[in-house]
């Protein structure tokens, strides 16, 4: 996580910075830093936000290059002392990722007579590159010789007090553009951050070390050979759902979801598979958070359309696990960011083994997109608030999509259930829409959830999935302690947690007349029974329900009003407590760590 950029551009960069790493708030925002070269350095840092940064900068940072940082904290309290840069004889580095091996490098460099003024694993770094200036190295092989010490995962960007015109970037493992543009050379985590500050970026590979000035960019590997990045524009136009009327982006991005569903559909329809994916024997699903649930209710989507195997796999867990992989695999790695450190991880592992990899991603420029043997897109655009709302839908869209050209492909779809679920694809946006009308009815079970301090969601099939969705943006948003399970799970142990007043939510759907025995048993142990139903069940469960939303749609399109409702509850919630909705504590978007 975090954000790091860089900027050299013939004049003052302070600000431009301060613009730029707004931009990547969405990666970290705890602490905030900018160093800039002017004679010596100038270095401000602040907890908190980048704008606060802003009332810091004075006449001092009249620099024209210069580096800058938002914090994910991973080693060390998000406090100013934390954020970088660090600076250390004339070195200042910024730094995204974790060093694995910082408490021997510390120890050492303790021992060299090294006083350290942070606790970030971070630090070492230029503690590392300054010995190496110290004993005569110039810059760009002061960084690589620091390289080849570090262990774990970087993308690093370093300014000197002695080449005040240049930058040196390196990467490994995390995530590093450099950029070109009229007279200015830059480096970001996200080539979003440098619109209107350059044309064109590259993505730098693992073992990368770049040198920037205004006269050009050379990037050569770490053993000092030049090689040669693809270089791509740097896409001005996509910005991201507009606040339209509403307080925070989050809502805003609920809002929006109709027009990206439009929009995924629209780029989905004309793909079609290549063989090797066509004739999988078994799929497996790889994804984190949002995403994972999202791939849980297409699951049987996919199983159903296509007759074949779908495993569910959390990236984190898959990675180490040395599971087998039988013969005819094909892998499909769920993201938003595209980024996200444990999915990377296995996409590493498919690819060593040889296993094709379908990449449902919503960022194209991202890793995980060019690494693919085929980018299956989902087209939300640009996602501000930190919640997954707008992709998680574009998603269960995506993987449908992907279960329905999988069963076309191999003959398993009749004629008759294609054109059952297209009308239903069809409908989607409508319904969405139809759910967010709602909202009044949401807010008020919001508003008793937030007083009672708890929720337990409920689901069975893509229910279960849509309940654990439930009860992760409330978690997230909120900040209420809420669980989820499928439904016919509960007497085996979480019932015991039903007390007089306890809200839960039922996402009702497939397999209706079970859910409602399972609501029936918490209502019988004092719970408050909220019922997100369609209309074809909204008459039994209005018998027992205290709160029963009766939401447009059945089949595929109850799910993503549920997915709605759900969404507009935690927002509510959230609200009512006074949360930063889009920004809520200790998050990012992009999770660029293990
Ligand atoms: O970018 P990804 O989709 O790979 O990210 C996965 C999760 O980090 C993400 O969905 C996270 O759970 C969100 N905070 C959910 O709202």
């Amino acid at each position: 996580m975090c954000g790091i950029v860089g900027l050299i551009n013939g004049h003052a960069v302070a600000a431009d910075l301060i613009t730029a790493l707004g931009r990547l708030e969405y990666r970290g925002y705890d602490s905030a830093g900018i160093a800039v070269a002017g004679p010596g350095f100038a270095v401000h840092k602040v907890a908190g936000r980048a704008a606060g940064l802003i009332p810091g900068i004075n006449q001092t940072f009249g620099g024209q290059a210069g580096i800058a940082h938002t914090r994910w904290a991973t080693h060390g309290r998000a406090e100013a002392h934390n954020a970088h840069p660090h600076v250390v004889d004339g070195v200042a580095v910024v730094h995204n990722g974790i060093i694995e091996n910082h408490a021997e490098l510390r120890a050492e460099l303790i021992a060299r007579g090294h006083r350290f003024a942070s606790e970030t694993d971070s630090e070492v770094i230029p503690h590392l590159i300054a010995d190496a200036c110290a004993a005569g190295a110039e810059p760009a092989e002061a960084v690589r010789q620091a390289c080849t010490v570090l262990h774990g995962a970087y993308a690093i960007a370093v300014l000197f007090e002695t080449a005040p015109d240049r930058l040196i970037v390196a990467r490994q493992g995390s995530p590093v553009m450099v950029a070109r543009g009229d007279g200015a050379a830059a480096v970001a985590s996200d080539p979003a951050a440098l619109a209107g500050f350059c044309t064109e970026y590259a993505a730098l590979a693992d073992g990368d070390i770049a040198e920037l000035g205004r006269d050009g960019i050379a990037i050569m590997d770490f053993s000092g050979r030049p090689v040669v990045r693809k270089w791509e524009d740097v896409n001005e136009g996509e910005t991201g759902t507009e606040l339209r009327g509403f307080t925070t982006y989050t809502r805003a991005e609920i809002a929006a979801q109709p027009e990206a569903l439009r929009r995924t559909d629209a780029a989905l329809l004309p793909l079609l598979l290549p063989d090797a994916v066509a004739a999988a024997e078994r799929i497996v699903v790889v994804a984190c958070g949002s995403s994972l649930f999202a791939a849980a209710t297409a699951r049987q989507w996919i199983e159903q359309l296509a007759g074949v195997p779908c495993d569910l796999e959390i990236a984190s867990e898959y990675r180490t696990r040395e599971a087998p992989i039988s013969r005819g695999t094909v892998a499909v790695l769920v993201s938003q960011s595209g980024e996200t450190a444990d999915t990377l991880a296995v996409q590493t592992l498919f690819r060593e083994k040889r296993v094709p990899v379908v990449a449902v991603v919503n960022v194209a420029q991202s890793q995980m997109a060019r690494d693919a043997d085929l980018v299956w897109p989902t087209k939300a655009g640009r996602e501000l608030g930190v919640a997954a709302t707008k992709s998680f839908t574009c998603q269960m869209l995506a993987l449908v999509r992907f279960g329905l050209a999988l069963g076309l492909a191999r003959g398993t779809v009749t004629s008759c259930r294609l054109a059952k679920i297209e009308r239903e694809i069809a409908g989607l946006p409508e319904i969405c829409h139809q759910a967010e009308a709602l909202e009044p009815q949401l807010a008020a079970i919001a508003r008793m959830i937030a007083m009672e301090n708890e929720a337990l969601f409920l689901g069975r099939g893509p229910g279960a999935a849509l309940a654990a969705e439930g009860a992760l943006k409330l978690k997230e948003l909120s900040y209420i302690r809420a669980e989820a399970y499928a439904a016919g799970e509960l007497k085996h142990g979480p019932i015991a947690l039903i007390r007089e007043g306890s809200p839960v939510l039922a996402c009702v759907g497939e397999h209706a007349e079970k859910t409602l025995a399972n609501a029936e048993e918490v209502r019988a142990r004092g719970a408050c029974v909220v019922a997100l139903v369609g209309a074809a069940e909204a008459a039994r469960f209005e018998r027992i329900a205290e709160h029963c939303v009766v939401l447009p749609g059945s089949g595929l399109g109850l799910v993503f009003a549920q997915a709605v409702a759900v969404q507009l509850i935690a927002v509510h919630a959230a609200e009512v407590l006074g949360r930063d909705v889009d920004r809520p504590r200790n998050l990012a978007k992009s999770v660029t760590v293990e």
